[in-house]
């Protein structure tokens, strides 16, 4: 049986707050108007910081951003863009990330854009998933379109830009918190950018903002001999737990980790090194605890296609990527539940991931779920789970390297702090 533990109010401030909005409209934001009215440059100037306006004792009240987990009831999402998404350059941390099939497509394309028409339909389909969000009662926010094909030049490196398409993979949001990671492929290093006017936005109504330390990705970080010679050798490796990312400074992906309550699971995977989960870990104990855990997984980055934790004590676990301790959540009361096998053809492609984004679905709430229009299989499977589906097609999308949950980041979920893993 799963023990659940109520910590706090959580989100009970921000409910209310969202209640009261609707009432009287713009009026509730207070002093966070009185304090930001002024937009860009003077703003930071004026803010309340004195005794008498004390910044944290309104912040949770009515704060925009507010997130425990995966499955809390869903406010308010920012969904990617697939506009102007460009192929990273063949650099040894992509290499060690994506499939030998792939490799002459990323030697021809890298540093130039995606198939322009295949962006195209992925572009009429995130469309069409921001469309349905919306008619299910979600607020939908996107990144701003940027030109991703600039090069960019810092002391360490010269490279060229990927897209704003997986806000599954910078942002994360913990509790009132949206944290942007440091990322590890230098492709991705502004890709913070995207996101600026959003976050902005969230921090001037109240919500707290960090950015992890950036990395700076100068050779030292990766193994440089990594993944040069085959997939098979890239196997043995992650097998003995080496990855192309070394532990010069730290680095992270906010995909590889995934939320439950005071409990945060995270994976040290090809971009997720262990200086970027001790980073997490300080930075968000003692509140939440962060448990490392682990697959057999030749390929490990990014949780979600893995390990993909959908309500109180309910994870979705890949049965090709078996969790080496999977004991601890059964002796908790999980129930853990295999997906079936992707649908997904041989010849439709696959940039950057693997089939098993079928299992990378969006929870709505405990019982709707954003699912794959394509995929029977995992359908019936919530079906018979007593959940939902919103069934939607991003085959084309699918191609940049994510489903559902990458697409998205959960800016608020109405609930509360709880514990679930007991
Ligand atoms: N690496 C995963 C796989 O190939 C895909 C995970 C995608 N997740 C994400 N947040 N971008 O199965």
């Amino acid at each position: 049986m799963l023990r659940v533990r109520c910590l706090r109010g959580g989100s009970r401030g921000a409910e209310a707050a969202h209640l009261i909005g609707a009432m009287v409209g713009r009026a509730v934001s207070g002093w966070v108007s009185r304090a930001f009215r002024s937009t860009s440059s003077s703003a930071a100037a004026q803010l309340p910081l004195t005794v008498d306006e004390p910044v944290t004792d309104h912040a949770p009240e009515e704060c925009p951003v507010c997130a425990y987990n995966e499955w809390d009831p869903l406010e308010e999402v920012i969904v990617g863009r697939a506009e102007n998404a460009c192929v990273p350059p063949f650099t040894v941390e992509v290499k060690a990330n994506t499939y030998e099939k792939y490799w002459p497509f990323y030697q021809q394309y890298g540093g130039q854009t995606f198939p322009k028409d295949h962006v195209k339909k992925a572009v009429a389909e995130i469309e069409e998933m921001c469309n349905i969000l919306q008619h299910e009662g979600v607020t939908v926010r996107r990144p701003e379109p940027i030109d991703w094909s600039l090069e960019y030049k810092t002391p360490d490196f010269t490279s060229t830009g990927m897209y704003a398409a997986m806000p599954r993979d910078i942002l994360i949001v913990v509790g009132n918190e949206i944290i942007e990671a440091p990322m590890a492929w230098r492709a991705r290093f502004f890709e913070y950018r995207a996101y600026r006017p959003l976050i902005k936005e969230y921090f001037r109504r109240g919500a707290k903002w960090t950015t992890a330390p950036k990395p700076t990705m100068s050779d030292e970080l990766y193994d440089q001999d990594y993944p040069i010679r085959t997939v098979e050798d890239r196997h043995k490796l992650a097998a003995q737990g080496k990855f192309v990312t070394t532990e010069f400074e730290p680095c992270f992906d906010a995909a590889d980790f995934i939320r439950a309550g005071t409990d945060i699971f995270v994976q040290r995977s090809q971009v997720t090194n262990f200086m970027g989960i001790e980073w997490m870990r300080r930075h968000l104990s003692p509140t939440y605890k962060i448990h490392i855990i682990s697959f057999k997984d030749p390929n490990p980055m990014h949780i979600d296609a893995t390990f993909n934790i959908i309500g109180p004590g309910l994870v979705l676990s890949n049965p090709d990527r078996p969790c080496r301790q999977i004991d601890m959540f059964k002796k908790a009361g999980w129930t853990v539940v295999t997906p079936p096998t992707p649908l997904i053809p041989d010849n439709h492609p696959l940039w950057m991931s693997s089939k098993w984004l079928s299992m990378n679905v969006l929870m709505l709430d405990e019982k709707r779920v954003m699912v794959d229009a394509n995929e029977m299989t995992i359908q019936k499977m919530f079906e018979n789970l007593g959940i939902n589906t919103i069934k939607v097609n991003i085959r084309h999308a699918n191609s940049l390297g994510g489903g559902f949950h990458c697409w998205t980041t959960d800016v608020r979920r109405r609930g509360s702090l709880r514990s679930y893993f007991l």
